[in-house]
């Protein structure tokens, strides 16, 4: 699939399921919810660990509760996502946030001036063949030495590409094993720093897993 086919693809579905998915997402889910906000605490501690005057993004943002989670936790955070719908959602809970529509493959951010980026459950709907473009605009924005933090739905079966299609209810996706994905994340120069498998977000659904990760510039030497 092409770039535009697919961003209009995604920008189209999400605009349709906004308000339920907002929905699903103030419902929330106790264990899912603790352990991804670990995640993302540990994320939010490097990030201020960096000392760096820049903002993290929150890619993909959907309604904006990582973003308020994390201007809660004292990290300054901004949103971006495909979806209008979205974002005016995320606007309606936190106008006083910055919440803007626009692509993980064109962010609007100079080189090197992002603390830190948090793809949650964002980078699903990237075909492969796109990934490599998404993860080449981290790396020019994120300073040296900020973490990136991804959150995917994962399987332990994929072929060698470390990617199988996933037959998600909103818009087309893609599984990744976090091997595949790690793999994908050195060759962009961010080096894991650590991971976490959940085992079984709802009956039937599929594992999930993050990659806490760290922008590498040594490597660029
Ligand atoms: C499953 S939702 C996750 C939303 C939110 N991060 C969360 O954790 O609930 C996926 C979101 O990623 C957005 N998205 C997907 N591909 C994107 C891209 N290339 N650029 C910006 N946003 C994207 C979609 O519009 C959608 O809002």
């Amino acid at each position: 699939m092409g770039e535009n086919e697919a961003l209009d693809r995604t920008r189209r579905d999400y605009d349709e399921v906004a308000e339920l998915y907002d929905d699903m997402v103030r419902q929330g889910d106790q264990v899912i919810d603790a352990l991804s906000a670990g995640m993302i605490n540990a994320f939010a501690d490097l990030v201020r660990a960096g000392g760096s005057v820049g903002a993290v993004v929150d890619a993909g943002c959907g309604p904006g509760q990582w973003t308020d989670h994390l201007d809660r936790a004292g990290i300054r955070a901004y949103g971006i996502d495909l979806s209008p719908a979205m974002v005016a959602i995320a606007r309606r809970y936190r106008p006083d946030l910055r919440y803007e529509v626009g692509s993980m493959l064109h962010l609007d951010a100079g080189d090197e001036s992002i603390a830190g980026i948090l793809a949650h459950f964002s980078l699903i709907h990237t075909p492969p063949d796109l990934l490599p473009r998404v993860l080449t605009e981290f790396a020019r924005v994120v300073e040296p030495g900020g973490p990136l933090l991804i959150g995917v739905q994962i399987t332990d079966t994929a072929d060698a590409n470390g990617w199988v299609p996933y037959d998600h209810r909103a818009s087309p996706a893609y599984l990744w094993t976090l091997d595949g994905l790690a793999d994908r994340l050195r060759e962009h120069d961010f080096a894991e720093l650590g991971r976490l498998r959940i085992v079984a977000p709802a009956p039937g659904k599929p594992p999930a897993g993050y990659l806490l990760a760290r922008h590498d510039a040594r490597s660029n030497e």
